[in-house]
């Protein structure tokens, strides 16, 4: 079962808005359960996937702050509500930068506490587009909560957004 607001249906959304051509090597970085990969795979994308604790045998074990996978291999990277989650968002656009073939683009879906633009600039990204998730994410959360799920989805403190990005590697 995936874990961020929108669900499958948004991730499959972020990758026609990315429209990225068949067989396109993306990497997601905190995968989880690999629902994500495994939808990728099913479009025909070359997908794979890391996460601290892998929920299938789609994602390899891996801390996706410092990955040790060989750089500038993959044309796109895809994240959903993890690089907030792993507690050092310029660390995890670092390595997405540094794991990114040139011009590859950055899709992530996840929480923002500054300007999307601003701080993928600061990491060399180019911000392409944005959508204001944050309604979808408050009812998120608000279910997250009845199903005793809200340690996984963390508790966000101060003026913050959830925002889908699609930056460009500058
Ligand atoms: C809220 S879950 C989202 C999982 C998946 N992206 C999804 O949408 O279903 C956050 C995930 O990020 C992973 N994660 C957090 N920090 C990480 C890190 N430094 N390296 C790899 N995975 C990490 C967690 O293990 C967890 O599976």
């Amino acid at each position: 079962m995936n874990r961020h607001p929108g669900g499958i249906e948004h991730t499959r959304r972020m990758l026609e808005a990315a429209a990225l051509p068949n067989g396109a090597r993306i990497l997601d970085m905190g995968a989880g359960d690999g629902e994500a990969v495994a939808l990728m795979q099913s479009l025909g994308y070359e997908a794979k996937g890391i996460d601290l604790a892998p929920l299938s045998d789609l994602v390899q074990q891996g801390d996706f702050l410092c990955s040790g996978l060989p750089g500038e291999q993959f044309d796109a990277v895809i994240s959903q509500c993890a690089f907030f989650v792993s507690g050092d968002v310029p660390k995890a656009l670092g390595e997405a930068h540094r794991l990114l073939k040139k011009d590859g683009l950055l899709l992530l879906s996840d929480v923002f506490f500054e300007d999307p633009a601003f701080l993928l600039q600061g990491a060399g990204f180019e911000l392409l587009c944005q959508e204001d998730l944050t309604p979808q994410w408050r009812e998120y959360y608000l279910e997250a909560l009845w199903r005793e799920d809200a340690v996984s989805c963390c508790i966000p403190r101060g003026e913050c957004s959830y925002r889908f990005i699609i930056g460009r590697k500058c």
